[in-house]
């Protein structure tokens, strides 16, 4: 069977994290949410569900895009709604790299920027973090043919921050736009929004997903400068977005006390996680998002993930090649971070 282009025959799938359909799992592997969204959410749903489904949906989405670019102190126009980030992540790579192009982003990071590149039949450099998860003047050296470059900030697996003046820096130094991904920006101390009015080149994506607890919902936005997302609005699908997404996105991002109770809960939770992991004598990386990455080379971490598993406890297991393997593990409620240690006490003795 011959049908395909050559780079996707050659290509790896993306492997998700596993979601497993049956409840038992205690599941800290995907980094989602473990408190329900705002009741804002189901009102906004119910709405549209009394007679909004018929009609295709706002190909823009401009009701979140005002509520958005409000918040964020821009105009609507800064603003493109995305099904899920990674629908955003799609759309800027299918629209700055072509076949044979290249882009750049750090290593050990999301490896759907890698999956991507594959698909336009790009290349890509890995720049490897520090052992210190820090990034130096490499992620900029030897860069004009470049077309884009992504960094997750926070970053996963590692959960830390590259701070926004660094950050602001990279993107003075690089030929090309700087697509700064704030999945978990919700759980962090700093971002890079500013830094979108600085600079055309600094673009930055946002998830709906994790802060407010809606990754089943798929949404996520980007906020660059307009005439970026203009040609932007020309690649993606013309409905990206269905009308209860819209929807509960736009009354989600309305309800900040939400957001605010739920982040001092979750970060309150991290701090105790990261301490008691420690305490077990693991190495745990400071975190700025709503997961903690965890390593230890005297253990054999995947037999430590495979023993939990059947504990149904999930968390997700990840070794990079030339880089060291380690847990992910996401911060669920107090509930389940508890039943997480014991089960991870267990497999320690
Ligand atoms: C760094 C990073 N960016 C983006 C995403 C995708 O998020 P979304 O659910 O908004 O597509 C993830 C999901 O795990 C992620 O880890």
């Amino acid at each position: 069977m011959n049908y395909f282009r050559p780079n996707i025959e050659a290509m790896a799938a993306y492997q998700p994290g596993e979601q497993p359909r049956v409840a038992k799992f205690i599941k800290l592997n995907t980094n989602e949410n473990p408190y329900p969204p705002s009741s804002a959410v189901r009102r906004a749903i119910e709405t549209v569900l009394d007679g909004g489904l018929v009609r295709y949906p706002d190909p823009a989405a401009d009701v979140f895009r005002r509520r958005a670019a409000e918040l964020h102190g821009v105009e609507p126009d800064w603003i493109l709604c995305g099904n899920g980030s990674d629908d955003i992540l799609t759309i800027v790579t299918r629209a700055l790299v072509g076949e044979r192009e290249r882009m750049r982003m750090p290593y050990p990071s999301y490896i759907l920027y890698e999956t991507l590149a594959d698909i336009q039949g790009a290349q890509y450099d890995p720049i490897p973090y520090e052992q210190d998860w820090s990034l130096g003047g490499t992620f900029t050296s030897g860069a004009d043919d470049l077309k884009l470059a992504i960094i997750a900030n926070p970053n996963s697996p590692s959960g830390t921050q590259i701070a926004p003046r660094q950050i602001a820096e990279f993107a003075e130094r690089l030929p090309c736009p700087l697509l700064v991904d704030e999945a978990y920006v919700d759980f962090a101390s700093a971002d890079c929004i500013s830094l979108v009015r600085e600079n055309e080149k600094v673009m930055v994506a946002r998830s709906l997903s994790k802060g407010y607890a809606l990754a089943g919902i798929r949404f996520g936005y980007l906020i660059a400068q307009p005439p970026l997302i203009e040609r932007f609005m020309k690649v993606k699908d013309s409905y990206n977005c269905n009308a209860l997404a819209i929807a509960a996105a736009t009354a989600a991002i309305d309800d900040r006390s939400w957001l605010a109770e739920m982040r001092t809960k979750v970060l309150a939770t991290r701090t105790r996680l990261i301490e008691r992991l420690r305490d077990v004598g693991l190495q745990v990386t400071d975190s700025e998002a709503n997961f903690v990455w965890a390593t230890q080379p005297e253990l054999d971490l995947g037999r430590v993930y495979e023993q939990l598993k059947e504990m149904q406890v999930l968390v997700r297991y990840l070794g990079y090649p030339g880089w060291n393997e380690g847990l992910r593990i996401s911060v669920g409620t107090d509930d389940q971070v508890d039943a997480f240690l014991n089960a991870l006490g267990a497999t320690l003795v």
